[in-house]
């Protein structure tokens, strides 16, 4: 049995031999998530930790254990206590970059899904309510030259951009830093403030991470200023939109529709009102879920994993800082 001892909070879409020849290695093997309980007595006795975005590893958790290395499987972090673990020097790995055109594919295929009704219609077509084919049934709004907001413009809002472009799109976007003039000129799109963004946009689609200045960045006042015809995409964080709000813009027509992928909490309690609406399509936090994407950020992860046990620099760290100490 090998002296050093990694947890692994789900089972991972890749073999681990690489892994196991370094360390013992467990793996959680529910469906669910392990409880915090389970997380607190588990981190005191191991040395790398991987983890998801669905396990809270809060200040309590690392300042418990003599981790090494924290590596999550997502691009995401917003569950991690970014500080506790810097003030404990371990480094924290997380998998940037390759699952850009997975998240803003399925950006798209929700965009798409809900302009052009595709959900309800397959549920008309089940119902047994497709008697014959009628002018107006089903209608959505054109995609093709309608204006696109994107709010966010990492690596997914421009993968975004690279796409609406295609649809000879009008392309606005909004973030905390407006880009090199080049590269506006090169994706063909137009730095807005929000408030702007909101009002000028049919589709409005979220690509900011979750923190402090971005809860609730979508709520009644944001709702107010979007038109009335407008399609709200959220494939970031759930945390971004108010789910009252949202509820109140959908149920209310202050907007036509929404596509989300992401929600507040997760998943939706069964009651949750927002599972009552026709013009709401609600995915289960699929947006990086194409097989090959799955298996470079388990892949990714695990490289992380064994560069903080070996004590070399993870290639993909939240906090180099780690490093200077
Ligand atoms: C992430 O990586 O942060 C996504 O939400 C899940 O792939």
């Amino acid at each position: 049995m090998l002296q050093t001892k990694v947890f692994i909070t789900r089972r991972l879409p890749i073999e681990l031999e690489q892994l196991r020849s370094l360390a013992t290695v467990e793996v959680w093997p529910e469906r669910q998530p392990p409880p915090h309980k389970i997380l607190l007595e588990k981190v005191k006795e191991i040395d790398g930790l991987l983890c998801l975005l669905t396990d809270q590893i809060d200040r309590q958790l690392i300042e418990s254990g003599k981790l090494k290395v924290i590596s999550q499987m997502a691009v995401g972090y917003d569950n991690i206590d970014i500080a506790a673990a810097t003030a404990r020097q371990i480094p924290v790995g997380y998998t940037p970059g390759v699952l850009t055109d997975a998240t803003a594919d399925f950006t798209w295929a929700l965009l798409m899904a809900a302009a052009r009704r595709v959900v309800e219609a397959d549920r008309f077509t089940r119902a047994g309510l497709w008697q014959t084919w009628e002018p107006d049934l089903l209608l959505g709004p054109n995609v093709t030259g309608a204006t696109l907001g994107i709010v966010g413009f990492g690596r997914i809002g421009q993968a975004i951009a690279r796409r609406a472009k295609g649809f000879e799109m009008r392309i606005l976007y909004t973030s905390r830093q407006r880009c090199q003039p080049e590269l506006e000129q090169s994706l063909g799109v137009e730095f807005y403030p929000l408030e702007h963004l909101l009002e000028e946009s049919d589709f409005v689609t979220l690509h900011t991470p979750s923190a402090d200045d971005t809860y609730h960045l979508i709520s009644d006042r944001q709702f107010e200023l979007m038109k009335q015809s407008a399609i709200l995409i959220n494939t970031a964080r759930g945390t971004i939109v108010d789910p009252d709000s949202l509820y109140r813009a959908l149920a209310n027509g202050k907007i036509a529709g929404a596509a989300v992928d992401v929600t507040e909490p997760e998943p939706l309690p069964s009651d949750s009102p927002l599972l009552t609406l026709d013009n709401l399509i609600i995915a289960p936090h699929i947006g990086s879920a194409s097989r090959q994407t799955r298996s470079k950020m388990a892949t990714m992860a695990i490289a992380n994993l064994i560069a903080g046990l070996t004590g070399d620099h993870l290639a993909d760290c939240v906090n180099p800082e780690v490093y200077n100490f």
